[in-house]
């Protein structure tokens, strides 16, 4: 009597708990509870390298696609990359979504245009995609069907993928460089493969290559350019001090106090605004050692 007044009611959550976790583990769900402590790094991975934008419209719903990307090809939408099994990616297994990502290819095989900046993401390591792909799995299903890309001839042929990926896409996990410190290492693989800086920051050449000579030495983009990251005094970010890299990468503030706008704005809201402290160093320490590039970046007149 005592005791049942007293541990009475704890003993019984208790065990309605404990009936609750083996049901959870036993039942059909279990082969699909994702594992929290992954969805949760997973979620750092999928800030870290920026996949809400490109696929996120106007309306916010979040991945259910149709976000228009402008490229000198033409108009692409990202597609919904919702867990929905029919207008999303919720039929794909970790094998499709880890070949789409460091192959470019789609499961039937057909290859993805750059605008899927596949080339950056192909470094990102097997642990981080299989944490990105348990956090995918969370997102809730939207109903939206892909609206078809907007491209000329010849552009819109996929196939010429195959020429394309063949002269400017190098497959392949990062790789850390043994000659240079974990933190060098770090940064590289934050601004390379996740956080693809390059593929705004590197000019492209003509068929819509990055032209590797120049490195992160400022890009055209349509709306606008992507200024020089290398550490040239003039054209690049030579002057900058660390709290000058910090105060943009946080919150986007330049130097002279005024506020980056459209494209970088964004990356600095779901991306480099995200990093943990020990990353924002990394990307600082990376960048303040690439070469040094001079290339004044200019829109083109059109
Ligand atoms: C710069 C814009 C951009 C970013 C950033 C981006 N994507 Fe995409 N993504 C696209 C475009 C455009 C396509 C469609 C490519 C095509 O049709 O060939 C695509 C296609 C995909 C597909 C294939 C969908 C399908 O139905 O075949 C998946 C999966 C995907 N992206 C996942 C991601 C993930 C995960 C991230 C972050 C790691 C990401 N994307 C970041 C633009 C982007
Ligand atoms: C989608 C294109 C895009 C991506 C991706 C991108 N940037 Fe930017 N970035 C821009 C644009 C455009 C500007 C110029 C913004 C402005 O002047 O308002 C900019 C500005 C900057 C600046 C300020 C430079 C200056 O001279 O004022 C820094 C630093 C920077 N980006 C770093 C990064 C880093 C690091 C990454 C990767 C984590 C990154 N950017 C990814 C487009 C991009």
């Amino acid at each position: 009597m005592h005791f049942t007044a007293r541990f009475g009611w704890p003993v019984a959550a208790h065990a309605a708990r404990a009936i609750l976790l083996f049901g959870l583990a036993a039942g059909p769900a279990a082969a699909q509870a994702p594992d929290p402590a992954r969805v949760q790094r997973g979620e750092y991975v999928f800030s870290a390298a920026g996949c809400l934008g490109c696929h996120t419209d106007k309306d916010g719903t979040p991945l259910a696609g149709g976000r228009e990307i402008k490229t000198p090809f033409g108009s692409f939408y990202g597609p919904n990359i919702t867990s929905h099994p029919t207008f999303g990616i919720g039929r794909w297994t970790e094998a499709q979504f880890r070949r789409a990502l460091r192959e470019g290819v789609r499961p039937d095989g057909a290859h993805y245009f750059p605008a899927f900046p596949y080339t950056s993401f192909t470094g990102i390591t097997d642990a981080d995609i299989a944490d990105l792909w348990a956090y995918m799995r969370t997102v809730p299903p939207a109903a939206r069907p892909n609206k078809p890309h907007g491209l000329g001839f010849p552009f819109n042929i996929r196939l010429a993928m195959i020429g394309w990926k063949a002269l400017f896409f190098t497959p392949g996990e990062f790789k850390p460089d043994p000659g240079k410190s974990a933190e060098l290492n770090r940064g590289a693989y934050l601004v390379n493969a996740l956080g693809h800086c390059g593929e705004c920051h590197t000019p492209r050449n003509l068929a819509g290559g990055l032209d590797r000579s120049k490195w992160l030495a400022g890009g055209v983009l349509p709306d606008g350019t992507a200024p020089n990251l290398t550490p040239h005094p003039e054209t690049g970010l030579g002057k900058w001090s660390p709290g000058d890299f910090i105060d943009l990468l946080k919150m986007g503030m330049t130097p002279d106090g005024d506020f980056v706008g459209g494209e970088m704005a964004e990356v600095v809201k779901e991306t480099t605004g995200k990093l943990t402290e020990d990353d924002i160093k990394a990307v600082i320490a990376y960048l303040r050692s690439l070469p040094s590039v001079e290339n004044r970046v200019r829109k083109p007149k059109s």
